[in-house]
């Protein structure tokens, strides 16, 4: 077998969406999954769409942030007919709760410093948040700003679609392939899209790590939770199916995979107490991922210095949402550096 033009490395959301750019250009291209295509970040993530809740300084990535949360439906739209899979998007907006004054001119003023780089949101009195939010815990509640452009999507339903759509396009998936080291892969260009263990793979590339995340599950009623709610740390949002998921924590904890039942009642604690009249059982499932993290706090995404080595990888809380501006980015640089197809 020839050797492919553009070898992925790392099967998640960011691998398979640039995979799946590059194949509908012509390029002939392989992904080499160490697990399961989709197995780790991308099938933990809750799938938050949320600029709002995720941005509040000015950068390069902040503005790429809220372009892709635009071109969403349309990634969607196009993932959809060419692969046949339909992702569940809701596009129901969140709501930031404040239940103290602090909490609200803080909340105030990171809405003031959004406004700047084009995120609208707007500010709630108690009653028109309760309004919004049935069930919510009225106590103490001071207000709220309401995101209207932030979204959700199930992460696990993008990147089946993908599979998909690569897989109709020729791109060869190979699961179980673990990669040690970048001199294994010879020849044609190599995206290293491998997450939290992107920089395993040379010592010469920027640090990537893992930060551990907890999310809580529970079965409610379809439609019983309108937008996703956030309070600091705490988030709720709800699947099309009912299927709802609190989080998370942040922690450095290495690879570490054990789920604590001690944290996962904690961030059931911390739900509960915004929808005490839903959230009543404990979590019928609990999950951790490893959010990948990468040196500077920005995505390395882009060209390693004028090597054939390219790096999309250090998305942190936000792959799910950045995968079309990264992909696209990926895709169009490797274009321009091989010449017109
Ligand atoms: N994007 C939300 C989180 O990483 O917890």
């Amino acid at each position: 077998m020839s050797a492919p033009d553009v070898t992925v490395v790392g099967g998640g959301i960011i691998g398979c969406s640039i995979a799946w750019r590059l194949a509908q250009q012509g390029f002939s291209v392989s992904i080499y999954e160490a697990n399961r295509i989709g197995s780790e970040a991308s099938w933990a993530g809750a799938g938050m769409l949320a600029p709002g809740g995720e941005v509040d300084r000015d950068s390069p990535w902040a503005l790429r942030s809220i372009e892709s949360l635009r071109v969403y439906p349309a990634f969607l739209d196009e993932l959809h007919e060419e692969s046949g899979l339909a992702a569940d998007y809701r596009p129901c907006g969140a709501i930031e709760l404040a239940y103290s004054e602090g909490e609200f001119s803080t909340d105030q003023a990171r809405a003031t410093s959004q406004a700047r780089l084009g995120i609208h949101s707007e500010r709630l009195s108690a009653n028109e948040v309760l309004n919004r939010v049935p069930g919510l815990n009225a106590r103490g509640l001071e207000g709220g700003f309401f995101y209207p452009r932030d979204a959700i999507v199930d992460p696990r339903e993008v990147v089946a679609a993908l599979r998909l759509a690569c897989e109709r396009r020729g791109v060869r998936i190979e699961e179980g392939r673990r990669v040690d080291s970048l001199s294994e892969l010879n020849g044609g260009a190599v995206v290293v899209a491998a997450g939290a263990w992107a920089s395993a793979l040379s010592p010469a590339l920027p640090e990537a790590f893992p930060v551990k995340g907890y999310l809580a599950g529970y079965a409610l009623p379809r439609g019983a939770v309108g937008p996703i709610l956030r309070r600091g740390h705490t988030y709720i949002l709800q699947r099309s199916n009912g299927f709802t998921i609190a989080g998370s924590t942040t922690e450095r904890a290495g690879f570490d995979r054990t789920v604590d039942p001690s944290i996962v009642q904690s961030i059931h604690r911390r739900a509960h107490q915004l929808l005490p009249s839903l959230l009543i059982a404990s979590p019928e499932e609990s999950w951790i991922g490893f959010r990948p993290g990468a040196a500077g706090d920005e995505p390395q995404v882009g060209r390693f210095g004028e090597s054939r080595i390219w790096l999309a990888y250090g998305h942190y809380r936000n792959g799910i949402l950045l995968a079309p501006i990264t992909a696209s980015l990926i895709a169009a640089a490797i274009i321009a550096s091989s010449g017109t197809r």
